[in-house]
């Protein structure tokens, strides 16, 4: 099984980036492939059905849409925006979603966020989940919002708190044996 990971934050020095950096780590552990995607690189203009109409799908959209269908899931760290997430993905997100099929169908996620906010952007996840689940994703019930992120790192990009790193390696743990156990439905 293979999974992609990506922080929504497009910021070099990201408290998601930093998370999804770790999930990588995680997942390392574990017999799944994980390939850690950067959405610089797949920038694409606002959605426009007459664009797409003519001239058609935007080339990072067609790279993005190639790159999702080597995996079975994404894990996906999100900061909060205004309480909900980043402006740009729900446009890549629209995008995708005009293939056929749907390359966000019948995957698998896990929602991860950080925030400086003692709320630890939760509130961003709760938005992610609703187009998601709305084109046949798996969205994992349980989430992990890191609080106070600016605090949160080392040096290293270790998390400085040990009980804080168990509870989001279990919670990925969990996510590829749930995410294993869905790869023997034949949808
Ligand atoms: C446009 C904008 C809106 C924000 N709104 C919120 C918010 O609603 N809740 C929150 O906890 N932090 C909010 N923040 C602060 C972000 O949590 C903070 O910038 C965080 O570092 C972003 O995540 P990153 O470190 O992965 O880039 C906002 C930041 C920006 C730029």
């Amino acid at each position: 099984m293979k999974l992609l990971a990506f922080s929504l934050s497009l910021r070099q020095g990201s408290y998601n980036r930093k998370l999804i950096k770790l999930v990588g780590q995680i997942v390392q552990t574990s017999k799944v492939e994980i390939e850690i995607l950067d959405l610089l690189e797949y920038e694409m203009p606002p959605y426009n059905a007459d664009v797409q109409e003519n001239p058609g799908f935007p080339e990072a959209a067609e790279r993005l849409k190639k790159k999702l269908e080597t995996a079975q899931g994404f894990i996906i760290a999100s900061p909060e925006y205004n309480f909900s997430y980043p402006g740009h993905f729900k446009n890549t997100f629209d995008w995708l979603s005009r293939y056929r099929p749907m390359p966000w169908l019948n995957k698998v996620a896990l929602f991860l966020s950080a925030s400086p906010s003692l709320v630890g952007g939760n509130r961003a996840l709760w938005h992610l989940r609703v187009p998601f689940e709305a084109c046949g994703t798996f969205v994992y019930p349980e989430m992990f919002s890191l609080a106070t992120a600016h605090q949160a790192f080392n040096e290293k990009d270790e998390l400085v708190d040990p009980a804080m790193f168990k509870r989001l390696t279990d919670l990925v743990l969990s996510f590829l044996r749930f995410s294993e156990g869905l790869q023997y439905i034949n949808f």
